[in-house]
């Protein structure tokens, strides 16, 4: 192995150019591919830009031909050499650098690899786990490269546009008080307080707060948030946020500052004009359109209510939803008549995921409708479902009858799951969304008690307030969320500023006045002191990168992501920690059965 010495990179290997012919270069990088040529070794030399092909000829490189031989894939080098056209006829139109070439004069070894677990390439076919064991390998790919450079630069466009729109970025603590979000707390016991834990932040919520209270007017931060919480596709237990707080806003001036700066970014990232402002639908309309609050508008097949077509129906299964106060809901599926009853079937099937437990299908044929149930549906019924649905000869109907919950949901994942048989969904289109007017509670069936939809701290609707102790359901928040192409990328509220309201919604959420007191204290007594109204929201920069990558997964956007056990393969963890460790801890592991 040989040391750099003195050398010094004129340049990053992709740099080179036509500019450059007859000059001497200094190149250092990954050995990407080794070829020999009748003694001549070509090598594609890569570094963080890409690759540009450095040639051994033994009449030019003299040692530096010999060392060459040794070379193999991932081995460290510098060259020094001098750029040269490439023949006519060797010309790699494929290759940004592929018009030339550098002679090499000199080579230092740097380092050798082990031959490597996966090629170091594009479209590799191998399973995620061998790519995050050996992360920083999977890492040195073009397309990782790619992701993580350019997130790079959203984040910085993000921070330079934040700036000069007068926010102040400000660091709130990591190690703090649980701050509720709807997940678990991570926690971190004290040494120095036995028996005491920190909470690592769910975000920044209540600390974004405070400075408003502060009086530093604009606050953002690209934060890490922690969230220990079942773990999906679009979730990691740490991510990060875009977390913006404003002083004296109206929920437009919000939706005004995130449009601007989304459209930038997709405008400096990926060339493309946003239209504004975004479409904004409430939560209501979204529930009932699309059974979900975050519903992908790039496609129709949108959800029809049927109950009031109904009422009395000889078919059992919606008899029996609407007795028991649900509802019925349809969609038609345009031309898809000719599907088979395995086709149908399936879907069905995987409906029952969603607490479905069943799905009532009728094709519309020349000869009338077909399927079990439509012997059950009077004529009335029939005619109007057909109207409702705006169904035509050769579709099919899809009906369930069920709990609103299970209905909504239900219906929300067989919209998607048939846009994606019918191949409905355009790629390369982007469709922001505000969802707005958010029920400020939800009743939790498992807790017997209202829940926050958002968090505690979200503003009721003023006009709604009079209904906070006798009707919390149907009090409207004033929260948004900001969908893109049916991912929730970010959701944020105008906050209560008065310690009245903030304790009567406190009362309403089962928190009792001295439960109130030890967890959330210090925010209703600097409430006291003078808070300006204030909102803000939040964006998961992750979820966020993901779709702009094109990705299939969230991890793909994260430099060293977990798996969707939460765990690090590459220095694995969480792992075990000695007894020395959880005695200054104050902690014992109690050894529990997991088997
Ligand atoms: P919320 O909980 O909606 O709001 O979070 C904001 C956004 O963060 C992203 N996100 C996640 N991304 C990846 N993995 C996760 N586990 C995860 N959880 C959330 C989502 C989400 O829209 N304090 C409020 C914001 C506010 O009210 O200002 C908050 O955290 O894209």
């Amino acid at each position: 192995m040989e040391e750099l010495g003195s050398w010094k990179r004129t340049c990053y290997c992709t740099e080179v150019g036509k500019q450059d012919l007859g000059k001497e270069v200094y190149l250092m990088g990954w050995v990407n591919s080794y070829r020999d040529h009748g003694g001549v070794i070509f090598i594609d030399l890569r570094d963080r830009t890409g690759l540009i092909q450095v040639v051994f000829n033994p009449v030019f490189a003299g040692t530096a031909h010999d060392k060459a031989n040794m070379l193999r894939n991932e081995w460290v080098i510098a060259v020094q050499g001098e750029v040269r056209a490439r023949p006519q006829d060797m010309i790699n139109t494929k290759l940004p650098t592929g018009g030339i070439e550098v002679w090499v004069k000199e080579l230092r070894i740097l380092n050798r690899s082990l031959a490597v677990p996966f090629a170091i390439e594009d479209e590799i076919k191998i399973n995620e786990e061998l790519r995050l064991t050996y992360r920083y390998l999977d890492l040195r790919r073009p397309e990782m490269q790619k992701k993580i450079i350019t997130r790079h630069r959203v984040v910085k466009l993000i921070r330079d546009y934040f700036d000069q729109h007068g926010f102040y970025e400000i660091e709130t603590p990591f190690l703090t008080k649980s701050t509720p979000e709807g997940a678990r707390d991570y926690l971190v016991p004290s040494r120095l307080n036995p028996g005491k834990f920190y909470a690592l932040p769910q975000s920044p919520q209540l600390f974004k707060q405070l400075l408003m209270v502060a009086g530093y007017d604009r606050y953002f931060q690209v934060v890490r948030c922690m969230r220990d919480e079942d773990l999906r596709a679009d979730r990691q237990p740490e991510f990060t946020q875009l977390d913006v707080e404003m002083s004296f806003p109206r929920p437009e001036d919000i939706y005004e500052l995130m449009e601007e700066m989304l459209a930038k970014v997709w405008k400096e990232i990926m060339g493309l004009e946003i239209p504004r402002p975004f479409p904004k639908m409430t939560w209501d309309e979204a529930m009932d359109k699309y059974g979900c609050d975050r519903p992908d508008t790039r496609y129709g097949l949108l959800l029809k209510n049927l109950s009031d077509i109904f009422p009395n129906t000889e078919y059992r299964f919606f008899k029996q939803a609407i007795s028991e106060g649900g509802i019925i809901k349809g969609l038609n599926a345009p031309g898809c008549a000719s599907w088979s009853r395995k086709d149908t079937d399936d879907l069905t099937y995987a409906l029952k995921a969603y607490g479905a437990k069943g799905l009532t299908v009728i094709r519309y044929q020349e000869e009338g409708l077909a399927g079990p149930v439509a012997k059950y549906l009077n004529a009335d019924e029939q005619k109007l479902m057909i109207e409702r649905l705006d169904a035509k000869v050769g579709d099919v109907m899809m009906l369930m009858g069920d709990k609103v919950s299970v209905t909504n949901e239900a219906m929300n994942q067989l919209r998607q799951m048939i846009a994606k048989k019918m191949k409905l969904v355009p790629e390369n289109k982007f469709n922001f969304l505000w969802v707005t007017d958010f029920p400020l509670v939800e009743w939790s069936e498992t807790d017997k008690r209202w829940k926050s939809t958002h968090h505690p701290f979200t503003s009721p609707r003023p006009e709604d307030l009079e209904k906070l102790e006798s009707e919390p359901g149907s009090v409207k928040a004033v929260a948004y969320d900001v969908v893109l192409n049916g991912v929730e990328i970010g959701g944020g509220s105008i906050r209560i500023h008065r310690p009245e309201i903030q304790e009567r919604v406190f009362h309403m959420l089962g928190i009792s006045d001295e439960e109130a007191k030890i967890k959330f204290g210090f925010l209703l007594d600097a409430f006291r002191f003078g808070a300006p109204p204030h909102g803000g929201i939040a964006l998961g920069i992750d979820r966020l990168m993901q779709i702009l990558a094109g990705g299939n997964s969230i991890r793909d956007c994260i430099a060293f992501p977990k798996t969707q056990a939460g765990s690090d393969l590459m220095v694995n963890a969480p792992n075990e920690v000695s007894e020395d460790q959880l005695k200054e801890l104050h902690l014992k592991i109690i050894k529990e059965d997991l088997s």
